[in-house]
């Protein structure tokens, strides 16, 4: 479907760690993601989500299962072609922010452009700085910048491209709670206003309720989708164990609830 941007199909990788033997991470991974949606992906600390969101990015590629991306078989792409499509297609945002020390504000913003070759370079990057909140900054470099402005630093990098789709890995992972809030506001208005399709990873679950639809992975598997942070927040106030309750008594719960 048209509407479809994402369809994992089984998706698996393996790794060959020094031996012969094969150590599988992800185990067959289905999903399916449509323009516009904002998704939060979950799950405890190995349990292959760093792994997944650099498969969907075109950063790795699976070693089973299929991925179509925009409709495209990624599968049968040469090394040249997925790296234009992750260049037209993706944005990336990182918990360590991967701002160039040098660089000001500004210049971050125009990096992408200058890897792709565009003319006008300030002009795009002051939009999206400007877009972030972040214009009058722009030549501020990293260490005169807070956490939260470094941080709106690089989603105004990832957002420069025009990206259909923002991958973001633990993109509040460095920031206090008032301005992890501001940041996952700030893509709620992307995903809202420019139909943009936005996969974050957090560990918290008041950081996931920005999301419209949770993706909890354990294992390599995805043992939960659909799943909001209210829910969730619900079932430990109730004193379902742990932060990540087990993936079993969780799924029947949501099929009986
Ligand atoms: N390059 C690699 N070679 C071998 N094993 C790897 C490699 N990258 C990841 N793994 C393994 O894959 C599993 C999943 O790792 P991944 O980084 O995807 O977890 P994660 O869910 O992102 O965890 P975290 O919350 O700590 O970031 C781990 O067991 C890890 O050891
Ligand atoms: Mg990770």
């Amino acid at each position: 479907m048209a509407d479809e941007i994402l369809v994992l199909d089984q998706v698996r990788k393996a790794y060959n760690v020094g031996t012969s033997v094969e150590t599988e991470v992800l185990h067959g991974i289905d999903l399916v993601m449509r323009r516009g949606q904002f998704l939060a992906l979950m799950g405890p600390s190995g349990s292959g989500k760093s792994t997944l969101m650099n498969i969907i990015g075109l950063m790795d590629r699976p070693t089973g299962g299929r991925y179509h991306l925009d409709g495209i078989d990624v599968g049968k792409l040469g090394d040249d072609e997925l790296s234009r499509l992750r260049g037209r297609l993706f944005g990336f945002v990182f918990q360590s922010y991967n701002l160039v020390p040098r660089l000001t504000a500004l210049e971050q913003v125009e990096l992408p452009l200058v890897y792709q070759g565009v003319t006008n370079r300030r002009k795009r990057a002051i939009a999206a700085l400007r877009q972030v909140g972040l214009a009058e900054r722009m030549n501020h470099r990293p260490t005169q910048l807070s956490g939260g402005q470094q941080q709106r630093v690089a989603i105004a990098r990832s957002l420069v491209v025009s990206p259909r789709v923002i991958l973001a890995d633990e993109p509040t992972g460095a920031l206090d709670t008032q301005t992890s809030h501001e940041v996952m506001a700030l893509f709620a208005a992307l995903v809202d206003e420019r139909d943009i399709t936005v996969i974050f990873v957090t560990h918290e679950f008041d950081v996931a309720q920005h999301a419209r639809r949770i993706v909890r992975m354990s294992d390599g598997r995805v043992v939960e989708d659909g799943v909001t942070a209210d829910v969730v927040a619900r079932r430990l106030a109730a004193g379902v164990p742990g932060v990540m309750p087990a993936p079993a008594s969780v799924t029947g719960q949501a099929a009986a609830g």
